[in-house]
């Protein structure tokens, strides 16, 4: 029997609107080095998982002949599928189609998927490729945008979202990725700005290129508004589905777990010598993280940005744990503006979404001086006390050496609630270095003294004996216990299952009012 005509119709219907914007501009797609919508969906989800929504959604305007431009799916590709086996929510926005641009209806069809992301608690992964707004629909585009806006905000801490930036994204357009979890921009072809370098030029006679403007050199290493790098649109793809494996579906559910491969007591001996006699000397604090996770494997969110922070993810004994990190070879560790937002949104994003924060310390303090001052390192280092302290997940700190004034009370303590507090014997628990400390409480005595470079070095050395060692925190209970570097994976693996039913709360209330 022959398929019956209405089917043969539906599956041309079909075939045409999976064509996007036709075979030339596929091809031009490709010449920039860009994949289409539909094979960016491809190499994300699992095989023949994806099912489509509104592919025969078409836009409705007429202004400037927009009715003889008229694509089924208006451009952007919606729908569910698995990634792992684990379902999702996702749009692909498609350049071929009208530059990718924004009407209503491609918004409603946007909208649609993030209400029942929502409603079933699964992730929302966004591929960004679009020339912004559509011009010729005017307000009804910009009203398109802020509904999906309003459901990104609804979604904050409920559904993790995704957003990957693989062409371009200007104009108000960008805020929607803004707000979500995590922003992955590919390095050749991505783009975000506010205004364009036209505008730039017009408004303040500035030159500058697309690619120093907002390019994804610019956003992950100097505005922080990307959190990942990529080399390719491949790799943005591959770091999508890592990276949702650390991530539950949503805020009720817990982290997925995975059965490890490395054993628990697997003794960590490089971490007995890593760090040096010398507590000026420093050394790289990604080796101790590479140590003490599952198959030293670390995913670092933000990698260049605010390099004296580390912060990502990793597991521990399977389960996925949220790492934050003094790092002691850039600018000696030390918590300034951008480490603090840094580590802050991260910490917040963990413990909305019920991953487990570890924190390795190694702080000599908050950074001095005017830029800093100017700049408000008191509102912005005040975000990350602000979201150690509200954080209800299991929470423990490693001091692996200096914890020093507001920095060590910031970082994870006890006073901000931390569950455990470890120190590695090497740990200096003080308001501040031996150094600044005698000058400041010996500066008279030091002055007066026959030889002052030698009372110096005593006055010193009297301090660091009283107080550059964990014991006296120790002796208060500020710290739990004193532990071998080399067994600190076996200990914190333990401490991990003693807070795995932990529950805690804060005072109820509308919201917090966190010092943005
Ligand atoms: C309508 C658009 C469009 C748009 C691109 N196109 N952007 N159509 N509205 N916003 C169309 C182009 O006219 C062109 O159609 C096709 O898409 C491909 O675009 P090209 O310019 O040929 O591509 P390319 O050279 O790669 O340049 C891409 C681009 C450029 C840099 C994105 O198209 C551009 O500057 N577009 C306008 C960007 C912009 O100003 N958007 C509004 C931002 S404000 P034809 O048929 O000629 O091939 C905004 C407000 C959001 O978005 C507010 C939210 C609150």
């Amino acid at each position: 029997m022959s398929t019956p005509t209405p089917i043969l119709d539906l599956r041309e219907k079909r075939e045409n609107a999976m064509q996007g914007g036709g075979p030339k501009r596929i091809a031009a797609q490709h010449e920039k080095g860009k994949l289409t919508a539909r094979e960016r969906i491809n190499l994300l989800v699992d095989p023949d998982s994806f099912e489509e929504f509104d592919m025969f959604v078409t836009h409705r305007c007429t202004n400037f002949d927009m009715e003889k431009q008229v694509y089924p799916g208006d451009g952007v590709v919606t729908g569910s599928a698995t990634v792992n086996g684990r379902l999702v929510y996702v749009f692909a926005q498609d350049f071929t189609v009208i530059g990718g641009s924004l009407s209503i209806a491609y918004a409603e069809k946007i909208c649609k998927i993030m209400d029942m992301a929502i409603k079933n608690g699964c992730p929302v992964i966004g591929l960004n490729d679009s020339g912004g707004a559509r011009i010729q629909e005017g307000i009804d585009a910009l009203a398109g945008y802020a509904e999906i806006f309003w459901r990104n905000v609804m979604s904050s801490g409920v559904i993790p979202q995704i957003s990957a930036i693989m062409g371009p994204c200007a104009g108000g357009a960008v805020y929607s990725p803004a707000i979500t979890d995590f922003v992955i921009m590919e390095k050749h072809n991505s783009y975000m700005f506010v205004t364009g370098p036209k505008v730039v030029k017009t408004v303040l006679n500035e030159d500058v290129s697309t690619a120093d403007l907002g390019g994804a050199e610019v956003h992950s290493g100097k505005s922080g508004v990307a959190h990942f790098i990529t080399g390719s649109e491949e790799e943005t793809l591959m770091l999508i589905k890592k990276l949702l494996s650390y991530l539950p579906s949503n805020n009720m559910e817990d982290p997925p777990y995975e059965p490890p491969h490395d054993p628990v007591d697997r003794p960590c001996v490089a971490l007995d010598t890593l760090v040096p006699d010398n507590p000026n000397k420093p050394y790289d604090m990604l080796d101790i993280i590479s140590e003490i996770t599952d198959d030293n494997e670390f995913l670092q969110v933000m990698m260049n940005f605010a390099p004296n922070i580390l912060v990502g993810f990793a597991r521990m004994n399977g389960f996925p744990v949220g790492i934050v990190a003094n790092q002691p070879k850039i600018l000696a560790g030390v918590l300034d503006i951008n480490a603090s937002v840094k580590a802050a949104r991260f910490v917040r994003f963990c413990d909305a979404f019920n991953i487990p924060l570890i924190v390795l310390e190694d702080v000599p303090g908050f950074l001095p001086g005017t830029n800093q001052e100017h700049n408000g390192i008191i509102r912005n280092g005040a975000k990350m006390l602000y979201a150690f302290a509200e954080a209800t997940v299991p929470k423990i700190t490693v001091i692996v050496r200096k914890a020093y004034g507001g920095a060590y009370c910031v970082m994870n303590s006890r006073h901000m609630r931390a569950d455990l507090v470890y120190a590695w014997p090497s740990a200096e628990i003080a308001v501040m270095g031996p150094k600044g400390a005698v000058e400041v409480i010996f500066r008279k005595e030091i002055q007066a003294s026959e030889d002052p470079k030698q009372t110096l070095l005593d006055k010193e050395s009297e301090y660091a004996k009283k107080f550059a060692n964990p014991y006296a925190a120790a002796e208060r209970g500020y710290i739990d216990d004193i532990i071998e570097p080399s067994r600190t994976r076996f200990r914190l693996i333990r401490a991990l299952e003693m807070l795995a039913n932990k529950k805690d709360s804060i005072p109820p209330r509308k919201h917090g009012n966190i010092p943005l």
